[in-house]
Parts: C-alpha cells; structure tokens; sequence
C-alpha cells in the first residue's frame, strides 16, 4: 500500500516538527481511506462564551493542519464530514454561516489542492445546497479532478441512509428499464451507486469531542471500519492528534470475522 507515492519528497511540514511521530509510521500499516467527524466546535466557542459560529470558523485551520498531514504522511483518501443531512435542522443563522465557510473554503483552497495534488469531491445530497455553492463545488471538482496523490471527500448534507436510499432509487429505476436483473444485484453493483463509489471503504473513522456515536455517517461503507474516539475538540485536533490516531490503527489486528491465527498465517503466506 502506498509503495508508489513518495510521502516526504517535498516539504513535508508534518516530518519536520513531529519526526519522532512521524517515523514511527509504518507506510505498509497505514490508512488507505481516513474519515472524519469533526465534532464539538459549538463545545469549544461555548466554554469560550463566542458564538457557535465563531467555533466553525476556527475550525477550518485544523481542516487545514489535517488535510495537509494526511498529504504528508500518504493516506490517499481523506474523507470529513462537514455537514449533515440533519444539520439543516439547525437556527438559520448557523446553516448561513456555516454555508459561507464553506464558499470562502472552496474558493481558497483550490490553488493549494492543484499544488499539493489533492482532488476534491464533494458526496452527499448536493442537490440540497445553494445553487452557487453547487456551481462552486461543481468547479473545485472539475479543477482538481485530474489531481493523483490523494482525494478529499467533503460530505456535505450527508446522511448514510439517504446515501443507501438514493443508491437503491437509482438501482430500481435500472430494474424497471430492464438494464439490470433483481438477481445480479450483489454488494459490488450497490456499492457501485454510493457517493463514494470510487474510493475504497473507509479504514479508519474518527471522531473528535467526546461523542461516542456515527451520527450516520458511511453507513453502508464502515461496516469494517476501525473507530477511534477522542475528547479532544475539532479545534484542538491537528497534526499531532492525527498522527496519533495512525498510530493506534497501526495496533490494530482486522480480523474480518476470522481469528487471529488466520490473519497471521495470510500476512505470513503473502
Ligand atoms: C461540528 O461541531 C460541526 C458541525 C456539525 C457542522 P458542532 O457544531 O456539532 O459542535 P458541538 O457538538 O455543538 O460542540
Ligand atoms: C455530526 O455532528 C455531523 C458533523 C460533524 C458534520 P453533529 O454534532 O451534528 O452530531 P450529533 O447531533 O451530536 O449526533
Ligand atoms: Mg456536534
């Protein structure tokens, strides 16, 4: 895994200030396909009596410090929750000001995702959002689609049923057409209509602030996935924590149902 991606050819910021995390990492152990639930940004303006939304604009800097050390470090998909399907339940005020971060974000960040190589997808129920944050995302992906070293995946107006249900719309309306037979339906054909159908399922999900749930997120992806929880906040989890994080996944045994003998003995045969 990652054999063919040099993860610290060029300044490679995460290497130079944290090189004793750093080099513990074993390239051969680490996440494919990282996501995140970056939570808790209304607990932190809180304790500082700002406004909720001041906490989701101090946020984007660990969006920044992570995207970047998942560059640096190699995991080739980076997958973070930004906004959820039930998020529009929120006051008015906090969707607005949440959805013009989100422009600002965009609008800044693609000159550094054509530099660093990074393509960016948006997954989710698009269609929900404002027409010129649509347009916007539309753009940021068609810029960077061409980029090779690693993927970022915003879900936005995500919700994982939605994502299963709009998949199985999709999957009946090619029945009823007669393009595809009930009985060829199998786990590949509907992981094929996910919003995340190129990207392999996730390896690792984490979840900042505390909260010990998925809030339904990859629903249908993370049936395998490692968890890892922390109480640190959105905004205090950056490089370092990240890094951290790699390196209790790298301690993981993934059965996959099978026992720890045999896991050995493939690792042993391959
Ligand atoms: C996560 O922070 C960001 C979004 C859900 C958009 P929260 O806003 O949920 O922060 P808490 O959970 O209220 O602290
Ligand atoms: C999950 O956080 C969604 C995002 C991080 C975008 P929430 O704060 O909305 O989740 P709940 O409501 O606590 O489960
Ligand atoms: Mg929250």
């Amino acid at each position: 895994m990652n054999k063919d991606l040099p993860p610290t050819g060029e300044c490679n910021e995460t290497a130079k200030r944290y090189p004793g995390l750093f080099h513990q990492i074993d390239p051969a152990a680490l996440p494919y396909h990282v996501a995140i639930i970056m939570d808790g940004n209304g607990r932190w303006a809180g304790a500082r009596s700002f406004p909720r939304i001041m906490g989701h604009k101090e946020g984007v800097r660990s969006v920044d410090e992570v995207v970047a050390c998942a560059r640096e470090t190699g995991v080739r998909v980076l997958t973070l929750y930004a906004f959820s399907a039930e998020n529009w339940q929120r006051p008015r005020a906090e969707v607005r000001a949440l959805m013009g971060i989100l422009k600002e974000y965009i609008k800044k960040k693609v000159r550094v995702m054509q530099e660093k190589g990074i393509r960016f997808r948006a997954i989710g129920r698009i269609r929900d959002l404002p027409e010129n944050i649509q347009e916007l995302l539309h753009w940021a992906e068609r810029e960077t689609g061409a980029n090779q070293q690693m993927t970022l995946n915003l879900a936005l107006s995500y919700g994982g049923r939605a994502e299963i249900i709009d998949a199985v719309q999709s999957l009946a309306q090619e029945v009823a057409d007669g393009r595809i037979r009930p009985e060829e339906i199998d786990e590949a054909v509907l992981s094929a209509r996910m919003y995340t159908r190129d990207c392999p399922d996730p390896d690792l999900i984490i979840r900042t602030s505390g909260e010990l749930r998925v809030s339904n997120f990859l629903t249908w992806q993370s049936v395998y996935t490692e968890l890892y929880f922390t109480s640190i906040l959105w905004h205090d989890f950056k490089r370092k924590e990240f890094l951290e994080a790699l390196l209790d996944y790298q301690k993981r045994e993934r059965r996959y149902g099978m026992t720890g003998e045999q896991v050995k003995g493939k690792e042993d045969a391959s």
